[in-house]
């Protein structure tokens, strides 16, 4: 299954959630790709870090996206790609090859306006393909005001994209974990609000990348 993390606009947490939702991916046993095809860099150098078993490839333009994305489905369970802040061509050929498009935006009402621009390469994708891929945003950095997600929901819904449950909040941890080449959930007690919001949405968007696990748990459960 590919993954792409796209959003035109920049800063928005693509890298964040690309890094830790490969980490995530990985310490759930399952075998993963991070394509990186932003040339900041930015996830494949905290994910080399912080894990090392897992595959990195830098993708560096949409050419590179379009031919080498089949190729690298075929080893792995799950790829994911994290995409670039401008270049449009890029996120552009990511979508033509990903079956799940989740899109991080930030919730206020400058960036539920400009949702519909910064996403119309989602829907130009789904046209194409007839369908694919799925679509869902997510909340990011998420302040105290929540009132604003208000406007988020209502520019979601105009775009007939899903939003999940499970918002991502304004946390240190999150900024602070690349940094240390290390992943929320592995920052002890003061991190442990980010571990489980970030368990919860991978959760959701995921649900079958945990259920082999729970299944052969059960299993042993049984055998005993
Ligand atoms: N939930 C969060 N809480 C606090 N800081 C965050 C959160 N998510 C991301 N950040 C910080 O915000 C900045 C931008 O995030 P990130 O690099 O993930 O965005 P991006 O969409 O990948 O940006 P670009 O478009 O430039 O690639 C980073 O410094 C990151 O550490
Ligand atoms: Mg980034």
């Amino acid at each position: 299954m590919i993954i792409a993390l796209v959003n035109s606009k920049g800063g928005v947490g693509k890298s964040t959630l690309a890094g830790n939702l490969a980490g995530w991916l990985h310490e759930h046993g399952r075998k993963v790709i991070l394509a990186d095809c932003d040339t900041q860099c930015s996830s494949s150098e905290w994910v080399k870090e912080a894990a090392p078993e897992i595959q990195v490839v830098r993708l560096a333009n949409a050419d590179e996206v379009l031919d080498e994305l089949p190729s690298l489905k075929r080893e792995a369970e799950y790829v994911v790609c994290d995409g670039p802040g401008s270049q449009t061509e890029t996120s552009r050929a990511l979508l033509m090859w990903a079956d799940l498009a989740v899109i991080p935006a930030k919730a206020s009402m400058f960036e539920a306006r400009a949702l519909d621009k910064n996403t119309a390469f989602v829907r130009q994708a789904q046209s194409i393909r007839k369908g694919p891929p799925d679509a869902v945003a997510v909340l990011s950095m998420v302040g105290r005001d929540y009132r604003l997600t208000k406007d988020m929901h209502d520019a979601a819904s105009t775009l007939k994209l899903s939003l999940t449950d499970t918002p991502i909040t304004l946390r240190q941890a999150y900024a602070d974990a690349p940094g240390q080449a290390t992943f929320v959930w592995r920052m002890g007690y003061s991190a442990r609000d980010a571990a489980d919001e970030i368990d919860a949405l991978f959760q959701e968007l995921l649900p079958e990348a945990t259920s082999d696990k729970v299944l052969s748990l059960r299993k042993g459960n049984r055998g005993r």
